[in-house]
């Protein structure tokens, strides 16, 4: 079994303990990050590093490392579990104290971090795409924290799961605001929509790089959230995080979306994305 990163240590992760009074454990009370390691390295560490720096801000704990000390634990850890392609969870919680909800004073944060294989996006989703469910936006004011509580977006996930879906758009207010594990995009005459950076979205690492990208080829981008009613009517919908990348949605509540095949801009950003990740 592969090493783990706890609290100081490098060891086995069959080996690895929390305390029951972890506020992690109790409460949901961390942040968390994912990082897809291509050729052995963090893809967009200095995002990810700034995202985590924001979400710990955002829940009132102090950073355990400075930049460096993270990049290092993760080498290390990416090196002692083979390289390659990995996908590296990390999180903080806010440590362990008598269960309380208001925070403890002088308790050290509690510091996991693991790395899991990272699965290649198949050629079936690439050719044939996925499907989506519109569902509520069930989650709270602050979906820019990256916080470990996900009990409503693994809610909503199993929700779409069930209803067959890969993946669930989110509606809140009438407006499509991300997926229950990705953001998310609608292309109408080769303009891509995508909702603005507020409290409502988790600003996703993978949608910065989307949309760098589209600045770079030319293609139009509008950061305003779309209508659910116009959702039918897109010519492309994608989906995007981390490990699966950007995923084009062929199916959208029962109905084909556009031509029913992935379309021409998410084949054209995808294609940057893979020389993207191919140079890093
Ligand atoms: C709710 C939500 N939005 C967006 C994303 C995409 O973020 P990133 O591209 O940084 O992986 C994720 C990733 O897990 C997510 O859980």
């Amino acid at each position: 079994m592969a090493d783990v990163f706890i609290n100081g240590s490098f060891i086995a992760a069959e080996q690895a303990t929390v305390s029951v009074f972890d506020r992690g454990f109790l409460l949901g009370d961390g942040v968390y990050e994912v990082i897809p390691v291509y050729a052995g390295r963090c893809f967009e560490l200095a995002g990810h590093l700034n995202r985590l720096k924001n979400s710990l801000a955002g829940v009132k704990m102090a950073n355990p490392y400075n930049d460096q000390e993270w990049e290092s634990l993760f080498d290390t850890l990416i090196k002692r579990n083979g390289g390659g392609e990995q996908a590296l969870y990390m999180q903080v919680s806010r440590g362990v104290a008598p269960r309380d909800h208001v925070f403890p004073e002088g308790v050290d944060p509690s510091v996991f971090v693991m790395t899991n294989p990272l699965h290649p996006v198949s050629e079936k989703v690439k050719t044939q795409g996925i499907k989506v469910v519109t569902l509520n936006d069930t989650r709270w004011q602050r979906c820019d924290i990256k916080a470990i509580s996900l009990l409503p977006n693994s809610l909503l996930k199993q929700e779409a799961k069930e209803a067959g879906a890969d993946e669930a758009l989110l509606i809140r207010n009438g407006f499509m605001t991300e997926g229950s594990a990705s953001n998310s995009y609608a292309v109408f005459d080769s303009v891509i929509y995508t909702a603005p950076k507020n409290n409502q979205i988790l600003p996703g690492i993978t949608r910065d790089v989307v949309l760098s990208l589209a600045e770079q080829a030319g293609i139009a981008v509008v950061e305003e959230a779309v209508a659910e009613a116009r959702l039918s009517v897109a010519d492309e919908l994608w989906v995007s995080s981390s490990t699966k990348e950007i995923l084009p949605i062929t199916t959208l509540n029962g109905q084909a979306v556009g031509s029913g095949k992935p379309g021409p801009v998410w084949h054209q950003i995808d294609a940057l994305y893979q020389q993207v990740k191919a140079e890093a």
